[in-house]
Parts: structure tokens; sequence; C-alpha cells
């Protein structure tokens, strides 16, 4: 529908037949989840063969014991893998825990307590420390920032990645910006994979804070969806060439690729910051569970082996995007007040409605029995000055609860959308 060009009268109209429509998916009592980017059962099923990997043959490899203390940094097999899959020499992958979510709030919380490599400790800063958030951005990054009193900047996110004018307009003009928070592919949620000359200038831009810190999350760099996916250059490379590479921490874990409940967290550092890593890890930990990092190796064998795995992944998922991208498609394809992405890969389609519309939108699903994410999530503080986005999840519920689902929200945004009009 055109919504632009309908008559004060046809608004009235259309949102009544809405509204009926609405009250009648009220009486089925529904219970309908698309809010978090969770695996769904049967993603979770591929990796059964996981559980099985290790037996009472494991032969371990010659070296140190894997079933005792010590190699703090990982398993060599699991360094070397995830070295090629992110391009870098495995002396800067440090193989941990399950979570990279945990990994960045440690590096963070560190750097708070005592600097990053010798520098003043954030907390100490003669000012209130800042970090940029491209928005949309992920609510759990915003967290960390709110919850360690780091005061957060909003950047606009285009469809390179975030705006580098005024990224670099910022950290070039105040030290007391020491951070920036980047989901380099397929973002979380605006679906964005960083173009070349974005990622070359984040590698390059002056900082006016020597210690100026990438929490680069490549949480979905595998998870692709369309063999015709944008492809992310390597940020090492150019930072390397540039003499920046210090300035990059670069997190993912196989949350997506095996179990998000019990995967393996890396992080991605140069030499100077992988020594100073391992040496403040090391107040806290003699190792993380190497038991569990090789059985992923043995199981995850190879960069091919994981490609091949994420298609498998990607032929669950797909479906499930493509069942909102449709209806989306079907319902506001003629309308310039919903806009929406079409990704490629990750997990999230992000929806932008008209301002002022996301909280009662939300709030309407709510009272539908359909959850979604909060609107304002996308956002520092969940303040979203123009009440507009939404984050949609998709593949956690079954094709069938998605369509219902779907069709839930279709309904309520064609009632958000002719209340906005009618006002
Ligand atoms: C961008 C992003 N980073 C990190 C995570 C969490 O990762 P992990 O399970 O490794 O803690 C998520 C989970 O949805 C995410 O979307």
């Amino acid at each position: 529908m055109q919504y632009e060009s309908l008559s004060k009268e046809e608004i009235k109209k259309s949102l009544s037949a809405e509204k009926k429509r609405y009250d009648a998916i009220l009486k089925e009592k529904l219970s309908l989840d698309m809010s978090r980017g969770k695996p769904a059962a049967e993603q979770l099923d591929l990796a059964m063969p996981l559980l099985s990997v290790l037996s009472e043959n494991t032969k371990f490899p010659k070296g140190p014991d894997y079933r005792n203390y010590g190699l703090q940094d990982g398993i060599p097999e699991l360094k070397n893998l995830f070295g090629e899959l992110f391009g870098v020499p495995s002396d800067y992958v440090y193989v941990a825990g399950n979570s990279s979510l945990n990994l960045m709030y440690d590096m963070i919380s560190d750097a708070m307590l005592t600097g990053v490599l010798g520098s003043t400790p954030w907390c100490r800063a003669e000012g209130k420390v800042k970090f940029l958030c491209p928005v949309p951005g992920y609510d759990r990054h915003f967290n960390i920032c709110e919850k360690l009193g780091i005061e957060m900047i909003s950047v606009p996110m285009n469809e390179a990645g975030p705006d580098m004018n005024v990224v670099e307009d910022l950290v070039s003009n105040d030290p007391l910006i020491k951070g920036i928070w980047c989901v380099p592919r397929f973002s979380n949620p605006s679906g964005v994979t960083y173009s070349a000359e974005t990622v070359s200038r984040l590698a390059k831009m002056k900082t006016a804070a020597p210690d100026f810190r990438i929490y680069y999350d490549n949480s979905y760099f595998v998870h692709t969806l369309y063999e015709d996916a944008p492809e992310l250059v390597n940020i090492f490379d150019i930072a390397k060439e540039a003499g920046t590479e210090d300035r990059i921490y670069m997190f993912s874990s196989t949350s997506k690729i095996t179990f998000a409940g019990g995967g393996i967290a890396v992080l991605i550092a140069s030499p100077k910051n992988m020594a100073s890593v391992k040496e403040k890890m090391g107040w806290k930990t003699i190792g993380f569970n190497k038991i569990w990092q090789y059985a992923h190796y043995l199981y995850l064998e190879s960069v091919s082996k994981i490609k091949s795995i994420m298609k498998a992944q990607a032929e669950l998922i797909r479906p499930k995007f493509e069942i909102v991208l449709d209806a989306l498609e079907r319902d506001f394809g003629d309308t310039d007040l919903v806009s929406w992405n079409a990704p490629k890969g990750g997990y999230f389609i992000c929806l932008k409605c008209p301002n002022g519309t996301a909280k009662r939108i939300w709030t309407l699903c709510k009272k539908a029995g359909l959850t979604i994410t909060p609107a304002g999530a996308s956002h520092p503080l969940h303040i979203d000055d123009t009440d507009s986005y939404l984050r949609i999840a998709p593949t956690y519920p079954s094709c069938e609860d998605l369509k219902k689902a779907t069709s839930v929200l279709m309904t309520v945004v064609k009632i958000a959308v002719l209340e906005s009009l009618s006002k």
C-alpha cells in the first residue's frame, strides 16, 4: 500500500480494519518470541558430533598435557585454526572460554582499572572516559559502557559502516575518547559489512588519545546467508602497515558456529597487546578449558570445514529471514515510511518505522503475546531520540511460529503507521 497517498478517510478505514485484525489476534493468546539472536535447536543439533569427538581412546598431542593447568592462551591447534580463519599469525590469537562478550567486558574493565600498555588507568583520566557507539548497535556493548561509567557518543551508521567523517573528527580532537565499538561484518542489528574504505580509515585515523582502542567484535565473521555476501578486508594487514595495530582488539567466538551455551571465544591482538593480555589474564586464570578447546579443534578441523558448517547453518536460517523479508516487501514495499535492511548474513533485521512509533509497536506486540527486542535497545542508554528503530531476530522460532509472529508484527506496524498518519 502507498500509505503516503491515502486520504484521511482511507486512513481511518484501513486503521479500523487493522485494529479489528489485532483484536482477533489478542483472542489467540499467543506466546511468541523474536527478541534475541539465539540459534534454534536445529542449528545446535548440527554441532552434536562435537560431543563425541573425545572418547576414552583420545590421544592428546605430545607436549603440554591438555588435561592439566597451563597454556593460558589456548591450545596451539586452535590458535593456528583461528589465525588462518582471521588472516593473522597464530601468536596474535588468544583462545579463551565460552564467551567473547566476557572477554570484551574484561578488556574494558581492565583498561579502566589498570590502563593499556602502561597508560594511565582510564578511571583516573582527567574527565569522564568516552566511547563512540555506532547506532543502531548492540545493546550489550552499550550496557558494558553504561555499567562502567563510560560516556557514550552515538555515531550514525551508514551503508559502509560508521560515518567515518564524524568518527575521525571526534577521535582526533578529544583525548578522552578512548574507544569505539565496531561489529564490522553483518553488524548487529543493521547487517552492514564495513567497506574497505571504512576499515582502512579506522586503522589509519589520527587519535588524540594515544591509548585509543577499537573494540572490533567480529562475532559474525563467517555467518553468511548468501554466497554474494560482501567480504571484510583484514584490518590487521592495514594497521600493521600504518603502524597502528596496537589499537585493535578483535573478538569472536564459536557461539553461533557450535553451541551458543558452550562455544569457544577468541581475542586477536598485536604481539605487544598479547603480551599484556597474557600477563593480566594470568592474574585471574591459569588457563581455560583446553579439553573443550581440543574437542572444538577435532570437530572444526579446518577453515573449509567451518565454512561448510556455516553453509548448513545458513540453509536453516535463510528461510526464516525470507519469511520476514517477504512479508515486509509485500506490506511495505510501496512506502518510504517503513524501511529495513535485507542482510546477506548475521542474525538480525533492522526495521526503521516512522518516528515516534517504535515503543508503540513494541507495546502492541507485547500485548498480543509477541516479544520483540525493546524499542531503544539499539541505542546507548536505551534512548532512541527518533523512537523508530526495532531489531527483529528471526532465527530462534520455528518457521511456523515465525510466520505467525511476522503476521502479528505486520498488523502492528500497519496500525502504528496509520496512527502516525492520522495525527
Ligand atoms: C555483536 C555480538 N557480539 C557478541 C555476542 C555474544 O557473543 P558470545 O556468545 O561470544 O559472548 C553477540 C550475541 O548475540 C553479538 O550479537
